[in-house]
């Protein structure tokens, strides 16, 4: 049984992880119209996993007996300088959202509510991984900064990135 507490967190963190694939759409629409197809399809890939982070929060909030409930989200940034700005802000987003994660498990610990403690064990582990993954493409994309065919290179290894739907009951 999840405390009133923990169960309007979770449908906080529910909340962030569908602005973050709002916020991850704005970004591939960015890219689309600065003729970065392949950049487009990336971000469009990590907005289907932030919707299954969401749908893992969803599931868990049933499944422990409570009541998801649905906020507005709010409008995500849509316009940027540069690559590098959308790569720098995607960083600064995942940082913001492993802070969320922590506080997320601090209140469970709180609580004394283990299951939701262990159930955050995988976004705990999610994070250092988007992280990871923002940090690398930042580093990537400062390389090739003024440098078109070098830019044209990255775009299509970006637009090699596939979504994996998480396994039934995942
Ligand atoms: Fe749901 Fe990008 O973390």
């Amino acid at each position: 049984m999840l405390s009133q507490k923990v169960q309007d967190a979770l449908n906080e963190q529910m909340k962030n992880e569908f602005f973050s694939g709002y916020l991850y759409l704005a970004m591939a629409a960015y890219c689309e119209a600065e003729d970065l197809p392949g950049f487009g399809s990336f971000f469009r890939v990590q907005a289907m996993e932030e919707l299954t982070h969401a749908d893992k929060i969803y599931r868990y909030i049933c499944e422990a007996g409570g009541r998801a409930r649905m906020a507005a989200v709010p409008e995500p940034k849509n316009d940027y300088a540069s690559l590098t700005e959308v790569f720098q802000y995607g960083l600064e987003h995942e940082r913001k959202v492993t802070g969320m994660i922590n506080r997320l498990t601090d209140l469970a610990m709180a609580e004394s509510d283990h299951a939701t403690r262990i159930f955050l064990q995988w976004f705990v582990t999610e994070q250092v991984e988007e992280e990871a993954n923002f940090s690398a493409w930042l580093a990537k994309v400062r390389r090739v900064e003024g440098d078109g065919r070098g830019l044209l290179m990255l775009d299509q290894e970006a637009g090699q990135r596939t979504f994996t739907p998480p396994p039934a009951g995942q």
